[in-house]
């Protein structure tokens, strides 16, 4: 199979990633709630994990570190951390439904869209700058747009936050471990990402790097600490982590950040954005298809949207996975970024690349889409 749905999820781990899960599996009780060696063992991986993390995002201490299960879980803590009801609220144009969704949600919120095009990020920043008011409860936006690779400009948006005083959420779900990002350069409040895509952890695994906002909990439970009060702990990572740890998961995790730091995250995008520009140069070069990038690559990371014209984007991706290529047509749970850069009516194709991808890959897929199109025109 020739795997470009890294955006989803990354499918090709480095191996130790499953070594370090099924060893957890079998040496690791629950951390923080014993003195025993199963326990402490559990309990070094916890913070070995989070003390990589915090290096690799620029946070202090690694208690600025709180593992989630996924992205989606560490955005709901951060924006249900800063957002009342009532609120306003100003997002980018491509946000996720793991943003709008949980938004929606909270009463009366009005949500403020800072739209710009497609690969202009100076427009962006302008935007924003028109959007964000006083009474603005708090900034989000993604680093990366999950449809169209479009690099958001985030330390400018940032900027605007400091200067104004208003809490920024990043959302790293497509750039962490392939971008450089830095909380305390960016002063953001949160950053939330998975870590089952560029971090190459497995899935059931996200990470929320806390700025020093204030948080609040969306689950109370156990925390191996100040068991007799009855509140959540007032401190970090406890307030916000209630229960037991995925341990195979962070350990796997750990592995994966390991991994990235080996290899370094810039690498890794620039091999990814060299496979991105093989397949949109290739795919221009087939009637019928309709390339969202630009040329240049300077505003785009290792994904890539297009659209055969001829044919449903579904219809699209089920083909490719008849010829055992993985790719993602539709939606991709992004509205939003659809309606802004005007393709809700078609959703688009997408293919994502992790560093495991090859040219060879990009040419059979390029050749797959040729030949879809040549039968359908048929
Ligand atoms: N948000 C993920 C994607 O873009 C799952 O596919």
């Amino acid at each position: 199979m020739i795997y470009l749905d890294s955006a989803a999820t990354s499918f090709q781990k480095p191996e130790a990633v499953s070594l370090a899960m099924e060893k957890a599996l079998q040496s690791m009780s629950s951390p923080g709630r014993g003195g025993y060696p199963e326990a402490m063992r559990a309990a070094d991986t916890l913070f070995e994990c989070r003390s990589e993390l915090a290096e690799l995002f620029g946070a202090e201490n690694p208690e600025q570190v709180v593992f989630t299960m996924n992205a989606t879980h560490a955005l709901n803590i951060a924006i249900k951390s800063l957002v009342q009801p009532g609120g306003r609220v100003v997002i980018s144009g491509y946000e996720h439904n793991a943003v709008t969704r949980p938004l929606a949600a909270i009463k009366g919120v009005k949500t403020v869209v800072a739209a710009g095009p497609l690969f202009q990020p100076n427009m962006v920043v302008q935007a924003f700058d028109r959007c964000i008011t006083p009474e603005t409860s708090a900034v989000i936006c993604n680093h990366v747009s999950n449809v169209f690779g479009f690099v958001q400009p985030v330390e400018a948006v940032g900027k605007l936050c400091r200067e104004r005083g208003i809490p920024f959420i990043v959302d790293a779900s497509q750039s962490a471990g392939m971008m450089p990002l830095d909380i305390s350069v960016l002063g953001a409040a949160f950053i939330a990402m998975p870590g089952h895509k560029g971090l190459y952890g497995p899935q059931g695994t996200g990470v929320l790097i806390c700025g020093g906002s204030m948080v609040a909990p969306l689950m109370e439970g156990g925390t191996g600490s100040v068991s007799i009060q009855q509140e959540m702990p007032d401190f970090l990572p406890d307030r916000l982590e209630a229960g037991t740890h995925n341990m195979p998961g962070i350990s796997g995790l750990l592995e994966g950040v390991r991994f990235v730091r080996k290899n370094g995250s810039e690498e890794i995008c620039q091999r990814e954005r060299q496979l991105a520009l093989r397949a949109s140069e290739g795919l221009r070069r087939i009637p019928g298809v309709v390339v969202c990038g630009r040329r240049d690559l300077y505003a785009q990371t290792g994904v890539l949207s297009f659209l055969p014209e001829i044919m449903d984007v579904e219809e699209m991706g089920s083909e490719l996975s008849d010829r055992s290529i993985a790719v993602r047509a539709g939606i991709h749970c992004a509205p939003l970024a659809h309606t802004t850069a005007g393709t809700l009516e078609t959703g688009t194709v997408r293919i994502s690349f992790s560093c495991f991808n090859t040219k060879d890959e990009v040419d059979t897929f390029l050749n797959a889409v040729d030949q879809i199109l040549s039968k359908k025109r048929r």
